[in-house]
């Protein structure tokens, strides 16, 4: 215990043990009786702590945590507590139309409600699949009660004719193989679903071992626990762990605020670049800090984490899988490489009491074909550059997954090596680059720049991962894989394709991209941090007049009340698509 505080009142008790109110303290005790807690128990002063279920039939990714839970109470009761499970609002990267992200802040609503309006005085926070672990958190963070999270852990490794298959990455060069006509339909979905072959999340970086990864990094689960792949006994040890922590955190008062301080997200961004981490991450990391109040901006990304090498070696910026990361040492292995180079705040704080520094002071890494030491790293500057221009205040680019394809088309100009220029594509929506991305009329050639715009957080509700298209099929035909996109929405974290990403504001806001035009050519400078259309202001002026007439950017109607309620109140994405109204409560 790193902290002496005074043992706090138990908030449960304000329910089960209130003198002043028995009337109501019959009425909660009666029904919690009924499934069969005692009175004494829930009478007894020991901490009711709440099991946060993310796993259900509709989420296969974390599925799991409905046996993991198991372990947890047990973990929870040998320590003195009670334990209470109840179910979040499911979010199926997968499943969920027209995204999951849409839902992000939907179970952080639900969950903040639950965990302020029950008798819990601690929490443990099942994560997994992408957006519960951000959802969690964040809800973690509003109400600030003891709180600690739990990874469901990656799936096996996937195997196809003895090469490792990623999910979510396989799809793109399966979509590739097909369109070129090298697979049928059978063998595109046989070589998709080989990437999936167990409970668990992605085993490929995408956003789920990013976002897993770095709730480690910020202190929110015990060290080693985000790469232990589902299936192995360890996550079943690691899960009756995190049970028997929880009780002694409400014991210290350790809360969420104690833990994830600005020196943990810098440690966050910084592990962020090493282990390649997704595109999501500064979405879902900045919303986090914003509702814990800690300051930190897209800016904060390029300064502390883009010289940060890629040490670690997972599709799809790499070679391999959850199961290898997670025998190469995982997260702790990771940071001890960074702590060598002085990179990690060391004192922050984490939920076992102890600082990240002690907890991964040490820790080996133990195969280096799946994580580098910091001397020999797969790429350097592996993090983020902000990018900014006419078109956009904000996003960003992922520098390391551009491949020598998109460097000799787009970056061989000696004299400008970083920048180039090309006749800009503009789609409206993925149902639009569906329809069109083939048409020989739009005669794109290897020097265009794809545009997808109207897939923000507002006018794509929640903002769809689409902005990493794939060249035409007659492009494809010659070889030709990857061209530069860019757009108001997202990329999967599975996807490897260079693009720029997350430009806010949208073009449903009121953003540049709006304005743009197929046709127009486009100055991307990399170097320098710009994009811009080469287009003198008054013609840029005359376009948003023209616009502004119309009534600005059309998007889709609302389909569901969810989805007009939260395009009143979302913010971009460079602020973390967080509902404005919540961020003041903490
Ligand atoms: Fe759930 Fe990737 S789809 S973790
Ligand atoms: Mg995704």
């Amino acid at each position: 215990m790193s902290k002496e505080k005074a043992k706090p009142v138990l908030r449960s008790q304000a329910w089960f043990d209130n003198e002043g109110n028995p009337d109501m303290t019959a009425l909660y005790l009666e029904r919690y009786l009924n499934f069969g807690l005692s009175q004494q128990e829930l009478q007894s002063g020991k901490p009711i702590i709440g099991i946060a279920q993310t796993g259900s039939d509709l989420s296969p990714c974390n599925r799991h945590h409905i046996e993991l839970a198991k372990r947890v109470r047990e973990g929870i009761r040998e320590a003195g507590g009670i334990a209470i499970e109840f179910p979040v609002h499911p979010i199926q990267e997968t499943g969920k139309r027209p995204t999951a992200a849409l839902d992000r802040n939907l179970a952080y609503l639900s969950l903040v409600e639950v965990l302020y309006g029950y008798p819990l005085d601690g929490v443990v926070l099942t994560i997994g699949c992408d957006k519960t672990t951000p959802a969690l958190l964040m809800a973690a963070a509003t109400v600030n009660i003891p709180a600690i999270a739990l990874s469901v852990g990656p799936m096996l490794n996937g195997w196809f004719r003895g090469e490792r298959t990623g999910s979510g990455t396989i799809v793109w060069k399966a979509r590739e193989l097909m369109a070129a006509g090298e697979i049928d339909y059978a063998g595109f979905v046989k070589l998709v679903a080989s990437s999936a072959p167990s409970t668990g999340y992605c085993n490929t970086m995408g956003t789920a071992t990013t976002m897993n990864s770095l709730a480690e990094v910020l202190g929110m689960q015990l060290p080693s626990s985000a790469a232990i792949p589902a299936p192995y006994r360890d996550r079943q040890e690691m899960a009756y762990l995190t049970g028997l922590r929880i009780v002694d955190m409400v014991h210290e008062d350790l809360k969420p605020t104690d833990i994830m301080t600005r020196d943990a997200f810098i440690n966050a961004i910084r592990v962020n670049s090493a282990i390649g981490g997704s595109t999501n991450a500064p979405i879902h990391l900045n919303g986090l800090a914003r509702h814990l109040g800690v300051d930190l901006s897209l800016d904060d990304w390029q300064a502390y984490g883009e010289e940060v090498p890629l040490l670690v070696n997972l599709q799809p910026a790499g070679e391999y899988l959850g199961e290898d990361y997670y025998h190469a040492g995982g997260v702790p292995a990771v940071v001890n490489q960074l702590m060598g180079q002085g990179l990690i705040n060391e004192d922050a704080l984490t939920v076992n009491g102890r600082s990240i520094g002690d907890n991964c002071r040490g820790a080996l890494i133990e195969d280096d074909r799946v994580i580098r030491p910091y001397d020999k790293p797969l790429k350097n500057n592996a993090g983020f550059r902000v990018l900014k221009g006419n078109l956009f205040d904000a996003a960003i680019m992922k520098l390391s997954v551009i491949d020598e394809e998109f460097r000799q088309r787009y970056l061989s100009n000696p004299s400008d090596p970083m920048a180039f220029e090309g006749r800009a594509i503009v789609f409206d929506g993925p149902e639009d680059y569906h329809a069109r991305i083939d048409d020989p009329a739009l005669d794109i050639d290897e020097n265009c720049v794809l545009f997808m715009r109207g897939v923000g957080p507002i006018g794509y509700p929640g903002a769809a991962e689409v902005v990493n298209m794939r060249a035409p099929d007659y492009l494809l035909k010659r070889g030709i894989h990857s061209l530069a996109c860019i757009g108001d929405g997202r990329q999967s974290g599975t996807s490897g394709s260079p693009s720029i990403l997350n430009a806010s504001p949208e073009a449903a806001a009121g953003g540049g991209l709006a304005l743009l035009e197929t046709g127009d050519r486009v100055r991307i400078d990399l170097k320098n941090g710009r994009a811009d259309v080469l287009l003198p202001d008054e013609e840029l002026d005359r376009r948003r007049k023209e616009l502004e007439a119309k009534g600005g950017y059309a998007y889709p109607p609302h389909q569901t009340p969810w989805q007009e309620i939260q395009r009143g109140i979302v913010a971009q994405l460079d602020a973390g698509m967080v509902l404005e109204p919540a961020v003041k409560y903490r």
